[in-house]
């Protein structure tokens, strides 16, 4: 038995915030009080002036991913280790059923690939790309595999698109086994055709990957998600909501008491349209979907996180090297692989970003980035608070560091840094995952093939 004293901090919640001690014994909490003697622990970790915070959980992210053509230039192993140091413990990531396959070969294929290199605890979402009666079977027993959520895609036709018929199946699936749908809501069709229009007048840079997918193209989908989990009776979860235009929709569904819930990105939150207008080609760095919007659309997302419009922030991490992935698409912006990296910077520049600048509470923070993933996903309360018997992730928040990001200093394995330059205040001290140490100091103390599988509870969206 091992047992690990945080002496001093502040412990933060979704709803409160108290100084206590964290006595952790082995991989679980197992007290939070006042003034635990030292002499109770083999360990002691001084957290005086510090936050004590539940780990990070980012429910979106692609490593290994085929995708455009390549793969994200982050694994399992680089990837989590990364989060690691942005004070991120649980990543739920996505398996992809190509299509014409069984969904078990899939998570088989992705269990693989995490399998000896996750340095953090992973979940996996299944992403459906057909869906024939055997797969609603599939999809049940998936569930029982803990795969508790199945990603759908409105856009990208010919490569993930599934029609409305499909995605009112697997809705109503879920209605009965408890999973959530996530959806990436973009009109597919109505995108290809203007993005045909924009290559035949000769419109080939990077910024025409943001013009040719207009925020309504995003609104009328989210729209026609939340139509069709009304009618079939299950959740949704909307994932990287770009645009107010989307948002409206949201709140007006949720205002409905629809149980509608949504996710939004950094990126979405802190870059805009202009990126992709670079100079020589570096607009590639931010070709992702949804693109990046007008300015006036970023300041709206950060109230709809504020007033609960948008419960989450994930990453979308999708990383591609600028040299030689992103440069696919140097005559052709369509062939540009969409994606952009951020699992490493999160907490950061939504603490800096959110709470420093006044737009968020320390509670929210907490709630957005941790407490609220892991309900709406299957992991509460193993995960996502602390509180006496959860898992023992834990980050010591110094709420003063400064900190530059930069691709010179991050530990993801890509070339460029979507931030590079943001100023940050507030960083991870220590980070602690199921009673071990993996960052201290600014190193890596953890050990590829340590993260573990988690096995999800369907309660689509029942903690909320
Ligand atoms: O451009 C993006 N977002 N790439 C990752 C795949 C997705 O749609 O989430
Ligand atoms: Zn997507
Ligand atoms: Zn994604």
């Amino acid at each position: 038995m091992s047992t690990t004293l945080i002496k001093g901090g502040t412990v933060v919640s979704s709803v409160s915030a108290f100084y206590a001690d964290v006595l952790i014994e082995d991989d679980r909490i197992k007290d939070v009080a006042d003034a635990i003697p030292v002499e109770a622990a083999d360990r002691v970790l001084d957290a005086a002036g510090m936050y004590v915070l539940p780990g990070g959980i980012d429910v979106h992210t692609h490593l290994d991913m085929p995708f455009g053509g390549t793969t994200s230039s982050d694994d399992f192993e680089t990837g989590t280790r990364a989060a690691a140091f942005g004070g991120t413990t649980t990543i739920i990531d996505f398996a992809i059923q190509p299509k014409g396959t069984r969904m078990r070969d899939a998570l088989d294929t992705w269990w693989r690939k995490a399998d000896g290199k996750a340095c953090i605890d992973y979940g996996l979402h299944m992403i459906v790309t057909d869906l024939p009666d055997a797969g609603l079977e599939d999809m049940d027993s998936l569930v029982g595999e803990g795969v508790a959520s199945f990603k759908l895609f409105m856009a990208y036709p010919g490569v993930l698109m599934v029609d409305d018929a499909t995605i009112f199946k697997a809705l109503s699936r879920t209605a009965s086994n408890g999973a959530l749908i996530c959806m990436h809501a973009e009109n597919g069709s109505v995108i290809d055709v203007i993005v045909q229009q924009a290559l035949a007048e000769g419109k080939r840079a990077p910024i025409y990957h943001a013009m040719t997918r207009p925020t309504r193209a995003e609104s009328e989908a989210v729209h026609r998600a939340i139509a069709l989990a009304e009618m079939s009776g299950a959740p949704v979860y909307i994932v990287h909501l770009s645009s107010e235009d989307a948002l409206n929709q949201v709140r007006e569904a949720r205002d409905r008491g629809v149980p509608v819930f949504a996710e939004t990105c950094p990126q979405y939150l802190l870059l805009s349209i202009e990126e992709l207008a670079r100079p020589d080609f570096e607009g590639a760095k931010y070709v992702f979907t949804p693109p990046l919007r007008e300015k006036e659309n970023l300041e709206k997302l950060w109230t709809g996180l504020a007033q609960d419009h948008l419960q989450v922030v994930s990453t979308d991490h999708c990383p591609f090297c600028f040299q030689d992935q992103k440069a696919l698409g140097k005559d052709d912006f369509t062939k540009i692989p969409n994606g952009g990296p951020g699992i490493e910077n999160r907490l950061q520049l939504i603490h800096h970003h959110g709470v420093n600048m006044g737009r968020i509470s320390l509670n929210r923070f907490v709630e957005l980035v941790s407490t609220t993933p892991a309900k709406l996903f299957g992991l509460y309360p193993r995960k996502g608070e602390i509180a006496i018997g959860s898992d023992a992730d834990v980050v010591i928040w110094d709420a003063g560091a400064e900190h530059l990001i930069s691709a010179a200093t991050h530990h993801m394995r890509v070339d460029y840094s979507m931030f590079e330059g943001f100023a940050v205040k507030g960083n991870a001290k220590t980070v602690i995952s199921r009673g071990e140490i993996i960052v201290e100091g600014g190193l890596f103390r953890g050990r590829a093939g340590r993260g573990q599988y988690l096995r999800r509870e369907a309660r689509g969206g029942a903690w909320q």
